[in-house]
């Protein structure tokens, strides 16, 4: 039998391979790992976060090259709750990334807590929600399209457990922030400080500065507003 120890130095082991020789394979674009991978330092700072909650279900949109899922394959395997899962949502994982991102989590031994969704996110995540699947937190990187972003969210809200965690990368997108701004203002979610402390990445919304990688702490309990009383964001 493998002990925690073992399993999580495994995941650090991959995960320090990815940072330093990159996947084994890529797309045939020019920087492409780099481009699409959450940094190293915000991996961190998501599995420390995802450790402080003791997560043991997590939702994740947009696999790629497995940054970010290792790092939160890693906080699972730290926690080590009894149920643990990780449901992986990407249509492009087998056709763009050749399985890269999936063969990676394998060599990790994490494909024994992690399922793969080859489907967008808004067809699997009504799905899993329609299985009555219950999730302690979520992340989100995944089409950065507006519609797409707010119908990621639209159910996750419903998908993770009220009091539970949604982080979201990219938020200086303008596209991306505009989404989550919705369920800021309207929905009582509410930024968790110094989540992901240090630099500014990117041009947000008005030309301003804006972080990268956003931790949003669902209210608890969950509400329903009336449509009076929408704040247009
Ligand atoms: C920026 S990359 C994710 C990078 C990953 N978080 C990491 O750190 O390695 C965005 C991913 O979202 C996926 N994606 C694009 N549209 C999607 C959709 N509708 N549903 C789910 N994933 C999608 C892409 O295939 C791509 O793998």
């Amino acid at each position: 039998m493998t002990s925690t120890g073992e399993c999580v130095a495994r995941v650090r082991e991959v995960r320090g391979r990815l940072v330093r020789e990159g996947p084994p394979r890529t797309r045939d674009r020019e920087g492409d790992f780099e481009t699409v991978s959450v940094p190293e330092k915000h991996c961190d700072q998501l599995r420390d976060l995802m450790i402080s909650e003791g997560a043991e279900k997590v939702v994740e949109v947009g696999l790629a090259y497995a940054s970010s899922a290792l790092a939160i394959g890693e906080a699972l395997a730290t926690v080590n709750r009894p149920l643990s899962r990780h449901i992986i949502i990407d249509p492009f994982q087998e056709r763009e990334y050749s399985n890269a991102g999936w063969d990676l989590l394998r060599s990790a031994g994490l494909d024994s807590i992690a399922t793969l969704m080859l489907t967008p996110s808004s067809i699997a995540l009504p799905r899993l929600l329609a299985e009555g699947f219950v999730a302690d937190a979520a992340f989100v990187d995944g089409s950065h399209r507006f519609h797409e972003v707010f119908v990621d969210l639209y159910y996750l809200r419903k998908i993770v457990r009220p009091g539970g965690l949604i982080v979201i990368d990219d938020d200086w997108w303008p596209s991306v922030h505009t989404a989550v701004q919705y369920y800021e203002q309207n929905l009582g979610w509410t930024v968790i400080p110094d989540a992901f402390p240090g630099e500014t990445i990117g041009v947000g919304p008005q030309g301003g500065r804006g972080a990268r990688c956003k931790a949003y702490r669902l209210p608890d309990p969950t509400f329903e507003p009336s449509f009076e009383d929408f704040r247009a964001f």
